[in-house]
């Protein structure tokens, strides 16, 4: 796994290791999850953010299908800032949108988020970066966005497009009223 592992660097100089999640990592992600805002948690929703969930997933790793990445503060390494999915199992409302690419078996989703005291100052662009280049390095050919982004959320889409994702179609969801949605999509 050390071929998945990067580092990216904050705006105060202090560094970061992007890497897998792995099974002795519940205790960080379950503190990274419950320090996430509801503003963010919002616009990010692959999955409840709590407890059982961070054990779950630390406890069924199987990277062969979905990889979790993990930003882990160098100095204090059991606090996470970032945590990325990459994942082959695709939504089936995304299989549908994406019906016209025929087959998703080069293909994964994307879905991050960032701890709430850290977005805004470069993480998620230089965490997609690494991300992105993990999924170039394991034959993928296309990653979409994991349930489209909201068409309000102007940072996302602009941390997408700078990792070279190209808006396709809009859709609209309605469990929080009448909600715009684009999906995006990188080919490598
Ligand atoms: C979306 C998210 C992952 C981006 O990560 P991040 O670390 O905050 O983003 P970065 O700091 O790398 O980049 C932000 C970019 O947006 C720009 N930006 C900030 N506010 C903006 C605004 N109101 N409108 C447009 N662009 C804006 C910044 O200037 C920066 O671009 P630049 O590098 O060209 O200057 C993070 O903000 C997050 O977790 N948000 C909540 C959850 C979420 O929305 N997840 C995605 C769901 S689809």
């Amino acid at each position: 796994m050390d071929e998945l592992q990067g580092s990216i660097t904050l705006r105060d100089g202090r560094t970061a290791v992007v890497r897998p999640l792995e099974a002795g990592d519940s205790e960080p992600l379950t503190a990274f999850f419950l320090g996430l805002s509801e503003r963010t948690k919002s616009r990010y929703g692959p999955h409840p953010f709590d407890r059982e969930t961070a054990e779950k997933l630390c406890s069924s790793i199987d990277n062969s299908h979905t990889i979790r990445f993990v930003a882990a503060l160098d100095a204090v390494s059991t606090q996470f800032i970032g945590y990325i999915i990459l994942s082959r199992e695709i939504w089936s409302g995304d299989r549908e949108r994406y019906s016209f690419l025929g087959s998703f078996d080069d293909t994964a989703c994307f879905a991050p988020v960032i701890g709430d005291a850290f977005q805004n100052q470069g993480i998620g662009y230089q965490m997609g970066s690494h991300v992105l280049a993990c999924a170039r390095k394991i034959g993928l050919k296309r990653v979409i966005l994991m349930g489209g982004v909201m068409a309000e959320n102007d940072i996302a889409r602009r941390v997408y497009t700078k990792l070279g994702f190209r808006q396709l179609g809009e859709f609209i969801t309605h469990q929080h009223g009448d909600v715009l949605n684009y999906d995006m999509m990188i080919e490598f």
